[in-house]
């Protein structure tokens, strides 16, 4: 199949650029010691989990138990939810993938998630395993003290669920537009993370897992020493906002095919708006830079820039998202192209499986 024979709008995945930027992620990991369990957050589809295996991922790390199960049914693993598994019916579900044994580990940060997970483990009969999530600076989801860490790590083991060491994420660096000060977060959130991995050794409980850190900190917490594997997972298919803070790294491997539908004497109407485009991370632009999408409603995107002179209606437009990952959920299929031909198409089976 041609590009000009999908229907619109669609989203195009770049199999060229994917393969580049996994390669490049692996590259830069070489001699660190440091291995790399991406965020299946970003890809959301096992075709891509797998070719990230392939090229030397150890794993798979996820937000969520529904992409968890995704991952299973596709074989692919190990796995870690870096997330906290609260409820019945989660716990519920983890205990299924346990007893079909999953290799999987969930993230804890207080005698609540430990206990609730050792009493679902108890009652499924299977032996659950877990790392301890720390609060690098971020402020959402973790243990803040190390000597909290060390109190819950006992009490896993006491518990009977396999103590595998630590995460942490130091996501506020986004917050950083400075790259001289967010590396300097970088850096006090790793500290932080140290501190934990330091506290737990002395306490006679080396982790064996140390997970860190998205796309734009791998550089730093590749040379940090202590951490064992990183959980990026945007650089697989890059988009404007993590380009802007690591430039010139990844390829853009995601765009959305739109059309024109209208032309206006300053913009032109194309035929995606927040119900197949985000723009949370700013305007979503054409690869060329001369279009960009100013105002999206729900159907429509307004698009201005100096390449609308030259746009007819019933032309196509291909847009590269500020933030990939929200863009793609809203989509159940990658149309997967080798330059101008659709090659394969591939679900995004872990689309909205945001339970
Ligand atoms: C816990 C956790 N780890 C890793 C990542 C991946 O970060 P990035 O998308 O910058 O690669 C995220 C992103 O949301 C995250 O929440």
């Amino acid at each position: 199949m041609r590009l000009d024979e999908i229907d619109t709008p669609a989203l195009l995945l770049d199999l060229d650029a994917v393969e580049d930027n996994i390669a490049t992620m692996q590259h830069l990991l070489e001699g660190t010691g440091v291995r790399l369990r991406p965020h299946f957050k970003t890809p959301k589809c096992p075709h891509v989990a797998r070719m990230q295996l392939e090229a030397g991922a150890i794993g798979i790390t996820v937000a969520k138990l529904g992409e968890a199960e995704v991952l299973a049914d596709a074989g692919l693993g190990p796995l870690l939810v870096a997330n906290q598994v609260v409820g019945a019916p989660k716990l519920a579900r983890l205990v299924s993938l346990l007893r079909r044994g999953v290799d999987i580990t969930v993230a804890v940060e207080s005698e609540y998630h430990v206990r609730e997970l050792a009493a679902a483990a108890r009652g499924g009969g299977v032996r659950a395993a877990a790392v301890i999530e720390v609060d690098a600076g971020m402020r959402r989801c973790g243990t803040a003290n190390p000597a909290v860490t060390v109190r819950l790590a006992r009490m896993l083991m006491d518990e009977g669920i396999e103590f595998r060491g630590i995460m942490g994420y130091e996501g506020h660096m986004y917050g950083q537009p400075e790259a001289a000060a967010r590396e300097r977060l970088i850096r006090e959130a790793l500290d932080v993370v140290r501190q934990h991995v330091e506290a737990l050794a002395e306490a006679g409980m080396p982790p064996s897992i140390v997970s860190t850190s998205g796309t734009a900190s791998v550089p730093i917490a590749a040379g940090a020493g202590f951490v064992t594997e990183l959980q990026a997972g945007t650089y697989v298919f890059n988009d404007l906002h993590n380009e802007a803070f690591i430039p010139g790294r990844f390829r853009f491997a995601l765009t959305l095919l739109t059309t024109i539908t209208s032309v206006k004497e300053r913009y032109a109407v194309a035929d995606c708006g927040l119900k197949s485009l985000t723009n949370e991370f700013g305007a979503p632009v054409s690869p060329d830079g001369r279009l960009r999408a100013s105002r999206l409603s729900e159907e429509h995107a307004i698009i201005v820039g100096d390449g609308v002179s030259g746009l007819r209606p019933g032309d196509r437009v291909e847009l590269i998202p500020s933030h990939g990952d929200t863009t793609l959920n809203l989509h159940d299929v990658y149309y997967v192209r080798r330059g101008g031909e659709v090659v394969d198409t591939w679900p995004i089976e872990a689309a909205r499986r945001f339970r």
